[in-house]
């Protein structure tokens, strides 16, 4: 039986082996530790892993039962135990033909039922068939919307800007009136459409935000002005009606599609008013794509499973922390955050399925920019510092600017010399060695690249599905509930009670005396400040 512990104990033997040397035991270690597949190649030959080390990494993921666990996620199990719930992302980007049946309802079918009631919808708005009473089309769309009803969407607006031709897409998230106003003060109501995105349609950061925009529509164009341009995307249809959203401007989705799953459906529909229905279609092509290759495909060919035992590997085995996600294509930019709720929200666990404390760590930190920006922050401490963090590159061979791409012979070189050097270390080919101590770069830093021709909707379709299987590769390994996240509530149920003493001046009876302090902090500055505005005004 292949456990941690075993693996852990064969680490021991290695973890001081030079990676490089590895390829001179194995001149073809290129080819046996890489796969290609779809236009994407995934290059993990820079880790300190050997045959015997993926066989034993294989042999894991058979004796946790992967193969049945990851059948038993696209048929629609209850594999969200503790909310007796389906995680069928998987379900709003299959095929034509699919039917996945929860309690008799057909989630495939009805997934392709709102898909295209969305792209009837975003198809009248950029046509300009769906206008503003007021005459003129639709120009911008506010997202409103948080955490999963934020991140995909943004990020996949970002990525995808070349295939924009439609409204102009904002994203207002944060509770902190700073950014909503940010946004509304450049933009005109009566030209402006709303996306409130809300899976639960209880989530105060939304709702605030939501309010306050609704507020701005009719201060701007009346009160009759809001029920055409406010559209509501939730689980929870019945608070989306009660907000004031047109019933046939409410998108519904299954509870089945947990948040951060789930740019696919609904929640993505910022992206498909700024891309159109039609990239946004290849969006989800490319990860049906990713989803039966991920089914199919052996583990030792398998990308999703490969980039899962990677982070088994370096996370759970190399005791190696965090994870580094370093995008060399700027629109990616968003990825890291992305992938931070994706990775940290989905394993950030410390029971089993059973309920038993975890006996391993369980999501590693992750962290990232794009290159070449990281290089001039943090990898100093990639290259030279006491920690060791893996990092995992990604990188299209071909621009989206061909009239600057002497930029991406730049990127690109970059970017591989980056993961090469920190292999290496300063000894490049002729191995000098560097006597002064401040300068030498010890190299062994261990590194993955992702590569694909150009950043499509097809191919970031593909990098999300991707990443969302290697999240569930390693929860299913380390047997924890990536699907649940019943830690954020601690955090909401606390701010509950203190807005009372941060708004009305109420007491925090039972509270820390730092929390106390910092209240007091509040409340004396606040004071001091209408104090202030008082006098300047008199
Ligand atoms: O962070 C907790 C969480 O529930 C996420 O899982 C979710 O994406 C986010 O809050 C927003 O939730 P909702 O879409 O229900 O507003």
């Amino acid at each position: 039986m292949t456990s941690l512990n075993s693996l852990r104990r064969m680490w021991k033997g290695v973890c001081n082996r030079p990676i490089i040397e590895l390829f001179d035991a194995d001149p073809e270690r290129q080819d046996r530790f890489s796969a290609e597949v779809d236009g994407l190649l995934f290059d993990y030959s820079k880790i300190n892993l050997d045959g015997e080390g993926l066989n034993s990494l294989i042999a894991l993921v058979h004796e946790s039962r992967l193969s049945e666990k990851i059948e038993g996620m696209f048929r629609g199990d209850r594999i969200n135990t503790t909310e007796n719930r389906p995680a069928l992302h998987t379900a709003l980007r299959c095929s034509d033909e699919a039917e996945i049946f929860i309690d008799e309802v057909d989630a495939a079918g009805e997934a392709r039922q709102t898909l295209e009631r969305m792209e009837e919808l975003v198809a009248n708005v950029r046509s300009g068939h769906l206008a503003p009473a007021s005459g003129g089309r639709f120009t911008d769309v506010v997202n409103i919307g948080i955490g999963g009803s934020d991140l995909g969407p943004a990020m996949a607006v970002e990525a995808l800007a070349p295939y924009a031709d439609g409204p102009s897409v904002h994203f207002a998230s944060n509770v902190d009136g700073a950014q909503i106003n940010g946004i509304l003060q450049n933009l005109d109501p009566a030209t402006t459409m709303l996306v409130v995105a809300s899976k639960s349609f209880r989530t105060i950061e939304t709702l605030i935000n939501a309010g306050t925009a609704r507020d701005w529509i009719e201060a701007g164009v009346g009160k009759s002005g809001i029920r055409e341009r406010v559209i509501g995307v939730s689980n929870n249809i019945v608070a989306a009606e009660a907000f004031g959203v047109d019933p046939n401007l409410v998108f519904g989705f299954g509870d089945w599609v947990g948040g951060r799953f789930s740019v696919w459906g609904p929640v993505g529909l910022s992206l498909m008013m700024a891309i159109g229905p039609l990239h946004f279609r290849s969006f989800l092509d490319g990860a049906r794509s990713m989803d039966s290759h991920f089914r199919t495909a052996p583990a030792d060919r398998n990308i999703p499973i490969l980039l899962g035992l990677t982070g088994i590997l370096h996370n759970q085995i190399c005791g190696y922390g965090s994870r580094a996600i370093l995008p060399y294509d700027q629109r990616l930019a968003k990825l890291p955050a992305y992938l931070q709720q994706l990775e940290m929200e989905s394993n950030g666990k410390s029971v089993t399925l059973d309920g038993k404390p975890v006996r391993e760590h369980t999501a590693p930190v992750i962290w990232g920019e794009p290159g070449t920006n990281g290089q001039h922050a943090f990898h100093q401490m990639l290259h030279q510092g006491t920690r060791i963090v893996p990092c995992e590159f990604l990188v299209a061979a071909v621009g989206h600017e061909p009239e600057l791409a002497h930029h991406h012979d730049i990127l690109v070189a970059n970017c591989l010399a980056q993961a090469q050097s920190l292999m290496e270390g300063n000894a490049p080919m002729g191995r000098q060695n560097v006597t002064d101590r401040h300068k030498k770069c010890n190299g062994n830093r261990p590194s993955t690249m992702l590569a694909y021709r150009k950043l499509t909707p097809y191919v970031l379709g593909q990098i999300i599905a991707l990443y969302e299987h290697r999240v569930f590769v390693e929860g299913a390994i380390l047997d924890i509930n990536s699907f649940d996240q019943w830690g954020v509530e601690i955090g909401k149920q606390f701010a509950t009670k203190l807005l009372g003493c941060v708004s009305r001046g109420e007491e925090p009876v039972g509270a820390d005396g730092s929390t106390k302090m910092l209240l007091e902090f509040i409340r004396r500055e606040r004071r001091d400040e209408r104090e202030r505005c008082s006098t300047s005004n008199a």
